[in-house]
């Protein structure tokens, strides 16, 4: 009885052991395929490693992965069986079936089509474009300049697909193109389709698109409009060779050298006195903002402001208030305009030699500067008089 007990207990703790390294096991394993799942020539150390499902293990002389026994490399990443494979059932290679010859069942191409030289697939005469393919040679019944590309019959290069046969490509614009041998072709454009024409014997893009950078972009002719530089360009057919709009934080916008004026990009002119056409032209600097207008055919600082050195400043007419010397004047008629006040310490005020008086700056009266010249004068004896008692 006591044995028996005791057996059942080893038992117990036989099973208990075997499942936990189990779960151990598969946790570890699963984790490692999560991770990695080595293809076909890739370094290994053991056989979880390796892509089990596609028919891969490690070979640890080599320490690669190779394929299983029976199966073949199908491309980098798995095996399968190939054209001349033994198999049961199953090929891998594409339109083979699984045939028996002699005594033995190989992996064989369907009736009348030929085997790839890699042997993963049979295929027939290509006919048309994209047709499988395995050398150039089997593209001929095509079209001419047509080649086998990535097992697909396909245009040579610098030539492109073009109503079933393949032209010559032009990828640059305003060069002579010839419609019937030539195409012109955007291969930078983003978008599929193609925004390049041959127009009267010279690449063009579409209606709708223009020139930029060598691409054909979109036209947007709205001021205001949204854009995208990518792929649009902000342009006014009215404009012509000086086209004033930019693509700029997704807006068309007049450019930096235009400003919005009556819903019209005005050229800015930024010198005062040069020469201005309303319709066309904005007397503007940068610096200043809206302080300047076109009268009489040049440009000028508004009414409110006066030119300083080429600046336009605002005039300040209130004695005491705030003002800044570098963008106003203080200027007040009754004292001659700027003759007897400036912008001193941040606020308007009269001039040194003038006192404010009855809201006028008045001439200081001279009886007290000469009392005030006597007085230092007097001051500046006192160290002379100190060194002469020293030397003594
Ligand atoms: C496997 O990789 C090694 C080293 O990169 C290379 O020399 C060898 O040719 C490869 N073998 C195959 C069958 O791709
Ligand atoms: C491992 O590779 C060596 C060298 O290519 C080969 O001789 C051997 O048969 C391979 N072993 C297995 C188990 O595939
Ligand atoms: C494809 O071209 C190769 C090389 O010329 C040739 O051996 C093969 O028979 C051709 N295949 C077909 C289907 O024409
Ligand atoms: C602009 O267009 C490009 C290409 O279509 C796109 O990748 C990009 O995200 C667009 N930019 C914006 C700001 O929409
Ligand atoms: C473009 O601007 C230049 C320089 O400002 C000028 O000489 C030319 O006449 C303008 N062209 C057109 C078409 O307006
Ligand atoms: C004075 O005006 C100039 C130009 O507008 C400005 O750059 C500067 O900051 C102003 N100074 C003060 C003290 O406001």
């Amino acid at each position: 009885m006591a044995a028996l007990r005791f057996a059942a207990l080893l038992l117990w703790a036989a099973l208990l052991t075997l499942t936990a390294r189990k779960a151990r096991g598969a946790s570890a394993t699963s984790s490692r395929f999560a991770t990695r799942e080595l293809s076909v020539n890739m370094t290994c150390k053991d056989n979880n490693e390796c892509n089990a499902k596609k028919h891969l293990t490690c070979n640890v002389s080599t320490g690669r992965c190779t394929c299983v026994n029976g199966y073949s490399p199908m491309g980098p990443t798995s095996c399968g069986k190939k054209l001349g494979d033994v198999c049961d059932r199953n090929c891998d290679a594409q339109n083979s079936r699984c045939k028996l010859v002699g005594d033995k069942y190989i992996c064989l191409c369907e009736e009348g089509l030929t085997a790839s030289t890699d042997g993963t697939f049979c295929y027939g005469k290509p006919l048309m474009f994209e047709d499988v393919c395995d050398h150039s040679a089997n593209c001929t019944d095509v079209g001419s300049r047509v080649i086998c590309k990535n097992f697909a019959c396909v245009c040579e290069e610098n030539y492109v697909r073009w109503h079933g046969q393949c032209l010559e490509k032009i990828d640059r614009l305003d060069v002579p193109c010839n419609e019937d041998t030539q195409v012109c072709f955007s291969e930078s454009e983003s978008d599929s389709a193609n925004k390049k024409i041959c127009l009267n014997g010279f690449c063009r893009c579409v209606s709708g698109f223009v020139p930029h950078d060598g691409m054909c972009k979109k036209k947007i002719s709205l001021l205001g409009a949204p854009c995208n530089a990518t792929t649009h360009v902000c342009h006014k057919d009215d404009d012509g060779a000086n086209q004033t709009l930019q693509c700029h934080n997704g807006i068309c916008q007049c450019k930096d050298i235009f400003l919005l004026e009556d819903g019209k990009c005005k050229k800015k002119i930024d010198v005062l006195g040069a020469k201005c056409s309303p319709g066309t032209e904005i007397c503007y600097a940068d610096s200043e903002g809206k302080r300047r207008q076109c009268r009489d055919g040049t440009c000028q600082c508004k009414s409110s402001f006066v030119n300083e050195n080429g600046i336009c400043k605002q005039k300040i007419s209130l004695m005491g208030a705030p003002c800044n010397a570098t963008a106003d004047v203080c200027y007040f008629k009754e004292d001659g305009n700027q003759q007897k006040t400036h912008c001193k310490d941040g606020v308007c005020q009269c001039k040194a030699e003038f006192a404010l008086t009855d809201k006028k700056c008045q001439k200081l009266k001279s009886g007290n500067n000469h009392a005030e010249a006597r007085f230092i004068g007097r001051i500046a004896w006192i160290p002379l008089i100190a060194v002469i008692s020293v030397m003594r």
